[in-house]
């Protein structure tokens, strides 16, 4: 019998030496004359673990990791055997940190074959799209609604009544883009998935299309995802070839065409009017709103923009119904977040969970807390513009306004951890240097006010007049909170701010003993 292997093919398993693991255990059967079939497939986000290797058998897939080009082939002994191996983690199924997720949106990824459309019908692909066939414009928007969907791309802005616009706008062409822009730090989830199941994110793309009535799509990935890049023209070719892209989906009148477009890189093209100038061809600047990109977005005309996860989310939502989805979260954040869990952390990966999960769960619990074993002192929550949050508000919930109560955001669910050496105002100082050179200068508050902010904070650390310089840096920060045109700007004073609210000791000499330091 002919066996089983899986092997990652994620870029994070690639960066670890998944190809020469697969290589070596090809030539090392080949060798022992056994017949196997090694699978690529994405990555189950255990990255500790990766190259994570796991064997078919009776009692499910059972998984090695992490494997190396120096120990593969005894783990291939051990696959052949049943027999004891240092690296044996057993049923991938369960292992405590993927039984206790939640995995609506992943429930493939790390599962698959992501080159495979028959795969991904053989686990339920596509399931979502034939049941949105059945259904008018007005019954999948209904869903979408009742699911209580918010936008994954980090404003958290409700899918349905994003649609539902574009589908009420008259036009005599619409499109569907989905930002694969993925720039806040230590986020990596629309990465994993596009590797991973790709056809999900194309599923959700085309039944977004047939609810507005779009005929076109882009997806927008930034040039340092050639493997995403990669596996989603893999998978438009598939899907194309199998009759759920292109003219007359799946023997319907709907049609649907889709594109890979390549992003040149900044963090500003991830701002959907940004995105869409780019999209157009000119340099990535910030469109004013209004217009929504909902009523005059691409080329002028109706534009669903959405994140990567919020069209991974949407096949669950028509194949299992709005109710299956909404049934999980907590007060108005509705279904589960892929929470990414990076930086100094021991157990680093993707965590798809309801949402009501705190914090501390997360980074304590789920994390292991930091990789080098030093207390955990802060965590950013939310990319770049995210604030840092120290133990004290460990309890806060994983939940959209959970989040904003204590001055902070969830994003895109990216949690990045830091351990007590870190100087927060070197942090601080951070936050404003990358507007400042990220900001793509169409206001002035952003442009202007972040490079202020960095020679304050610069001041400040070295001493100069710190209770008067850090009234300087909380006037920039209200001006750039209120004054800025979108959110790079809008949002660089929250990791300032809360660095200074949560960790004021390491910006310098308490007030009261100022004036003696200075
Ligand atoms: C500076 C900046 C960068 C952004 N980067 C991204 C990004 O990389 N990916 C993303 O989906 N949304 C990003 N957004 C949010 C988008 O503007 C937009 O809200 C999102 O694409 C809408 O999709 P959603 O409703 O599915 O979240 C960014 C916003 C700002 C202000
Ligand atoms: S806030 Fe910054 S990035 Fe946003 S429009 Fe203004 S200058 Fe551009």
């Amino acid at each position: 019998m002919t066996m089983r292997v899986f092997v990652s093919r994620d870029a994070g398993a690639v960066a670890v030496g998944a190809d020469e693991v697969a290589l070596v255990l090809g030539l090392a059967a080949a060798k022992r004359g056994l017949e196997i079939e090694i699978v690529r497939t994405g990555s189950r986000g255990l990255y500790w673990l990766e190259p994570m290797v796991e064997v078919a058998t009776r009692q499910g897939r059972i998984a090695f990791g992490p494997v190396t080009e120096f120990n593969a082939n005894s783990v291939l002994d051990a696959m052949v055997s049943g027999g004891p191996h240092p690296l044996r983690l057993g049923v991938a199924d369960q292992l405590s940190w993927l039984k206790r997720q939640t995995r609506l949106t992943f429930a493939r990824c790390g599962v698959i074959d992501p080159r495979s459309l028959d795969d991904y019908r053989a686990h339920g692909g596509y399931k979502g799209l034939e049941r949105a066939l059945t259904l008018t414009s007005d019954g999948i928007l209904a869903d979408v609604s009742a699911s209580g969907l918010r936008g994954r791309g980090g404003a958290g802005f409700p899918t349905g009544i994003k649609w539902k616009t574009v589908a009420q706008a008259v036009a005599d062409r619409k499109y569907i883009v989905c930002n694969a822009d993925e720039g806040d730090s230590g986020t990596f989830a629309d990465r994993m998935i596009m590797e991973g199941d790709p056809f999900v994110v194309i599923e959700g793309m085309t039944i977004a299309a047939i609810a507005v009535g779009a005929t076109k799509g882009y997806i927008y990935i930034r040039s340092e995802y050639p493997h995403a890049v990669d596996a989603m023209n893999a998978a438009i070719t598939a899907a194309k070839r199998g009759g759920t892209l292109g003219t007359r989906i799946g023997g319907s009148s709907h049609s649907f065409d889709l594109e890979v477009r390549v992003g040149a890189g900044a963090y500003v093209c991830g701002e959907e009017t940004s995105l869409l100038e780019s999209l157009e061809g000119r340099r990535g600047i910030v469109r004013a709103k209004p217009p929504l990109p909902a009523h005059k977005g691409l080329f002028g005309k109706p534009t669903v923009i959405n994140n990567v996860l919020s069209f991974a989310a949407i096949p669950f939502i028509l194949d299992h119904g709005a109710k299956a989805y909404a049934d999980y979260g907590m007060g108005r954040s509705r279904g589960t977040m892929p929470i990414q869990l990076a930086g100094n952390i021991r157990n680093g990966g993707l965590f798809e969970t309801a949402f009501g999960i705190t914090l501390g769960e997360l980074v304590d619990d789920v994390g292991g807390g930091t990789f080098t074993g030093r207390p955990v002192r802060a965590v950013q929550v939310g990319g770049p513009l995210g604030a840092y949050f120290p133990r004290e508000l460990f309890d806060t919930p994983f939940d959209y306004e959970a989040f904003a109560a204590r001055d902070g955001l969830i994003g895109h669910g990216g949690i990045v951890v830091f351990d007590d050496s870190v100087d927060m105002a070197k942090q601080a100082r951070f936050a404003m240097e990358f507007c400042a050179v990220e900001s793509c200068g169409k206001c002035t508050p952003c442009r202007i006010g972040s490079t202020r902010g960095v020679e304050t904070i610069d001041k400040i650390r070295r001493g100069e007049r710190v209770s008067e310089n850090l009234a300087v840096v909380e006037d920039l920060c209200n001006t750039m909170k209120f004054g800025s045109l979108c959110a790079l700007g809008g949002f660089t004073p929250y990791p300032v701010m809360s660095a200074l609210k949560h960790f004021r000791e390491d910006f310098g000499p308490a007030p009261g003993r100022l004036e003696a330091a200075e």
